[in-house]
């Protein structure tokens, strides 16, 4: 087990990575908490959920609303919970970031933390603080900066992850080594046959290394007015082609990530060598089998980015595995760049 402890202007998270779930006890009153959770995490684990009221929604992004929030928020209000209340959410992205949105709002703020159950979850979502929920096709469009109290990461629950689910999640853990790890790279490289079969003490030491690049940066920056930028590798069109096409995330960041290391070839800054190396490497983790033939045309949803400011977008190029940099395009031109490519 590692942990690992995160602070932030106004907040201190520990990270529990290789803990058993079960082990909740340790971290919080059952007599003042809420358990958020979906029915297919709760079908899987509710028998062993501490005894505490549950809260259980639909899975799924269309959840992830202000809809959902509004009727968590009466059931809330329903069990009685007040500003000592504690929210913890068991389940993926999806839960996590309606869990810490609830909790940001309710009765203007209330702690929570995570058991965060899909890869995704455990390298990207529940770390970092951010908490939103979509808007008609608008991701993430309604949503706060706030720190969970504790993260707890077990990977022996993602034995019972969809495969799908599983190998998306596989696409942001590897965008952690592009932007910023050539060694943890290397290490992914020497590992794939473990990491497909989901070994346990291999997980820990991955997930680890994975999101101790994402704390370091959160940590510099966690208003994403600088350098939290990076973690939009690949982002921006794999945003898009997530949009036009429904790809699962991790599939569609990874499409974006290696259009993003063309273009940084295209641009000088990257060797072809390692262009091939991160298209290996992304087909042997099976990232790359849903990649459209020809790509939709995704200028509008690239438009209407809400990362643009002012017709202008912050993109991540690679110079060089290992080093993300930050190069602010005009919209028209990425646009541009992107139809060149087709
Ligand atoms: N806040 C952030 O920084 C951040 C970062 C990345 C992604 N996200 C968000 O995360 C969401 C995607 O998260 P996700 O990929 O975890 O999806 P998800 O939460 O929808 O989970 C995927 C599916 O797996 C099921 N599931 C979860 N854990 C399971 C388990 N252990 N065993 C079996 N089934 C399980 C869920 O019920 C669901 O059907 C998106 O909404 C995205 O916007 C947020």
């Amino acid at each position: 087990m590692e942990k690992l402890v995160y602070c932030t202007e106004n907040s201190e998270t520990e990270l529990f990575i290789g803990k058993p779930w079960y082990e909740i006890g340790d971290h919080i009153d059952i007599s003042n908490t809420i358990i958020i959770t979906d029915s297919n995490i709760h079908s899987i684990y509710g028998d062993n959920f501490p005894s505490c009221p549950v809260i259980t929604i639909d899975p799924g992004e269309q959840t992830k609303s202000i809809t959902t929030v509004e009727s968590i928020v009466e059931q809330l209000l329903e069990k009685g919970c007040d500003r000592t209340s504690f929210l913890l959410g068991i389940g993926g992205g999806v839960i996590c970031d309606i869990t810490g949105f609830v909790a940001s709002v309710y009765m203007r703020g209330v702690n929570f933390g995570f058991i965060s159950t899909t890869l995704l979850s455990q390298v990207d979502a529940s770390t970092g603080g951010k908490n939103g929920v979509n808007s008609g096709v608008n991701k993430n469009i309604i949503g706060c900066i706030n720190q969970p109290s504790f993260v707890i990461c077990d990977p022996e629950m993602l034995k019972s992850l969809p495969e799908e689910e599983y190998i998306s999640g596989l696409g942001e853990l590897v965008k952690h080594a592009f932007i910023r790890d050539a060694g943890l790279l290397g290490f992914i490289e020497e590992n794939i046959g473990s990491i497909l079969n989901r070994d346990h003490n291999l997980l820990t030491t991955l997930i680890s290394a994975s999101v101790k690049i994402k704390i370091d940066i959160v940590t510099s920056d966690e208003k994403e007015r600088g350098i939290r930028r990076l973690l939009n590798f690949g982002h921006t069109i794999g945003h898009a082609v997530e949009i036009e096409l429904g790809m699962k995330h991790g599939f569609a960041v990874s499409y974006g990530m290696l259009m993003a290391a063309q273009i940084s070839v295209e641009m000088g800054l990257l060797d072809r060598n390692e262009l091939g190396r991160i298209e290996t490497v992304l087909n042997k983790l099976k990232l790359l089998t849903d990649i459209p033939q020809e790509l939709p045309d995704v200028t509008e949803a690239i438009l209407k980015d809400k990362k643009v400011e002012k017709n202008k977008i912050f993109f991540v190029l690679l110079e060089g595995i290992g080093n993300g940099v930050i190069r602010e395009i005009r919209t028209d031109d990425l646009v541009g760049i992107i139809k060149n490519k087709k």
